[in-house]
């Protein structure tokens, strides 16, 4: 491919974004972005100092005070926050229950927002959340947005769980999940919808590999 074009992923919680971002990024050796671990940090801080997670000022001016880092660990992308490894911390159930009301507050989008069209200045960059192709990059030349039903996602959240020796019930995870996409996509600043030029996959029944396969069609036609 000529020349390094910017790729967003966005869709609800659990639709296999960061997977097939990062092995998409890996392939094309572009950047990958994941803007969800950036609420998650800005989350466990409020948490770790117990802003009220409602209070926007306080969080707004919390967020002024961090400091949010990427870096290639041998197992994968490790998040830093004021340089302290948060990797595992983010993905807590404390900070996922409470990440939706976090990322809802205006100042903190715009914060982190401007953080990541930064990252993006260069190009080569794929970046996953709920508002990149319609506010952090909507000149992104491939829009992708990944869509899988709230069962599917269940299943595969409670599988990952399960590997990783986490039992979890499952009824719980759905509901938790169905209440994440109700808040991110009601929310007043930047809900999460689809862009008008994003294509849509539903990955419903398919494998990660013919995700990557359809998102790659889709680069090829966009970039030819
Ligand atoms: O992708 P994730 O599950 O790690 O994201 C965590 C939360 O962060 C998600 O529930 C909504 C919020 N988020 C957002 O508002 N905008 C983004 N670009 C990415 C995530």
């Amino acid at each position: 491919m000529s020349g390094k074009i910017s790729i967003a992923i966005d869709g609800p919680a659990s639709a296999g974004k960061s997977t097939v971002a990062k092995i998409l990024a890996k392939e094309l050796d572009y950047i990958y972005v994941d803007t969800g671990a950036m609420y998650r940090a800005i989350t466990l801080a409020s948490l770790e100092q117990q802003v009220d997670p409602s209070d926007e000022v306080k969080l707004t001016e919390l967020v002024h005070h961090l400091t949010i880092s990427f870096e290639q660990g041998t197992d994968g992308q490790l998040v830093f926050l004021n340089g302290r490894d948060i990797t595992e911390a983010i993905r807590q159930p404390d900070v996922t229950n409470l990440v939706s009301q976090v990322s809802a507050h205006k100042g903190i989008r715009l914060e982190l927002v401007k953080q990541q069209r930064q990252l993006a200045l260069r190009g080569g960059i794929v970046m996953d959340g709920r508002d990149i192709g319609t506010a952090v990059l909507p000149q992104a030349e491939v829009k992708i947005f990944l869509v899988a039903s709230v069962n599917e996602r269940a299943d595969r959240r409670y599988k990952e769980n399960l590997s990783k020796g986490i039992m979890t019930d499952y009824e719980s995870l759905k509901a938790e999940i169905e209440a994440r996409d109700h808040k991110d996509s009601t929310r007043k600043n930047s809900p999460l919808i689809q862009a008008e030029d994003a294509v849509r996959l539903d990955t419903t029944g398919l494998s990660i590999n013919e995700v990557v396969e359809s998102i790659k069609k889709v680069i090829k036609t966009k970039v030819n």
